[in-house]
């Protein structure tokens, strides 16, 4: 392998440190190198806090010279955010070479910080270990470009293609629901149809501690979003209510802040599967810049995700037990997937659970 693309992929590396604490804001790693060896290194951990390249450079121990190579996998700003522009900053180390995997989408910056440093002179190449970086970012690209989240979509499915257990709350593993902590803990925000708080009286939140993310910034709970069209969700009984992180509840009749448990009631259109999905996606995305939405649904906002074709991921854990006619059957839009419109990107085992990762291609 060439070191530029390990230099790359270590970039990257370090970006993906930023996974559970960066939102809104991308991920982004940074090595400066020479020859063949890495000097320093730097990633954004949060928003307001140093970016990759600023950290990098202030890890650098040697003093900057010409045959220094910079490697970045999202082009440096080249504005004044909560922190000062990265382009000016390296500019000013007098490094001579930077690789880039991608430009930011983002129209305050896309391709104006290339340009500011060639300007000055400084090498900049564009494009090493595109698809991987765009992978990682695929959440704030959807944002900034689409105007929409990126959408994933988990259940745990029974080998009888039920969704739930009239016995038992579960009907995936141990090992399996560890597994969807962490997809959790990487998502902005989550979202549940009304009868899953009804019938499951779901918390929501990330259980897993810092130690087990590897992060040593404050742990961050995900948005909790509940459609519930004729507000009839009790505030005060059901634990997906509690505590002060933000809640959403999209509904069809009214839009008011409830202050003491942090809850944004945000009136939407109806249609005929239920609240306009659509148009939540956007609010999503708009108002309270979420890059990455889990939705963790039921049959029916399943069948409407499905039916719509809204998702971009599905993570469907398949779990060993024959549920039989008691449960609630999966929505049978599952069924009607095609490898035309989905790529499996991914099979793990969890004991005797399987979890696949589907890519849709169509969306
Ligand atoms: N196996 C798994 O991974 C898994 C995951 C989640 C849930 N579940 C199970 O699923 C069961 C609930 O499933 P469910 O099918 O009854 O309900 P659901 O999918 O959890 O929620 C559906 C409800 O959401 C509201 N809604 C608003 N807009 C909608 C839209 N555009 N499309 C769809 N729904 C919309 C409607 O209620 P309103 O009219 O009240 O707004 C609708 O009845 C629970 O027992 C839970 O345990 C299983």
């Amino acid at each position: 392998m060439k070191p530029q693309i390990s230099f790359m992929e270590r970039a990257i590396e370090l970006a993906e440190k930023g996974m559970f604490t960066v939102t809104p804001n991308p991920m982004v790693g940074c090595v400066i190198t020479q020859g063949k060896n890495i000097l320093s290194e730097g990633y954004h951990a949060k928003a307001g806090l140093d970016h990759a390249e600023i950290i990098a450079l202030k890890n650098l121990t040697k003093k900057v010279n010409s045959n220094m190579v910079m490697y970045i996998n999202l082009e440096p700003c080249c504005h004044q955010g909560k922190t000062g522009p990265c382009a000016k900053a390296i500019i000013d180390s007098g490094i001579k070479n930077v690789v880039i995997s991608i430009l930011d989408p983002n129209p305050i910056v896309k391709g104006k910080g290339v340009k500011a440093l060639r300007s000055s002179g400084i090498n900049v190449n564009v494009g090493l270990c595109k698809s991987e970086a765009s992978h990682i970012n695929k959440g704030f690209i959807s944002r900034i470009t689409k105007k929409i989240p990126n959408v994933l979509m988990k259940q745990a499915i029974s080998i009888d293609y039920k969704i739930t257990n009239a016995k038992n709350k579960w009907i995936s593993n141990k090992e399996s629901r560890k597994d969807v902590q962490f997809i959790r803990a990487k998502s902005c925000a989550i979202l549940v149809g009304s009868q899953t708080i009804i019938k499951d009286n779901p918390k929501l939140t990330v259980r897993l501690n810092k130690k087990e993310l590897g992060i040593f910034e404050k742990k961050r709970n995900p948005i909790r979003i509940v459609l519930d069209t004729n507000l009839e969700l009790d505030i005060d009984k059901y634990d997906f209510f509690n505590g002060t992180e933000k809640k959403i509840v999209f509904n069809s009749i009214s839009t008011n802040f409830e202050t003491k448990k942090n809850i944004d009631f945000i009136k939407v259109k109806k249609n005929k599967s239920g609240l306009n999905l659509n148009l939540i996606l956007s609010i999503l995305a708009k108002k309270y810049e979420i890059n990455n939405l889990m939705i963790e649904p039921g049959e029916k906002l399943s069948t409407s995700l499905l039916s719509n074709n809204l998702l971009d991921d599905l993570v469907l854990y398949l779990c060993p037990q024959i549920i039989g006619k008691f449960g609630i059957p999966a929505s049978s839009a599952i069924n009607n997937l095609n490898s035309n419109s989905i790529k499996i990107e991914s099979i793990k085992k969890f004991s005797n659970d399987v979890r696949i990762n589907y890519k849709f291609l169509s969306k």
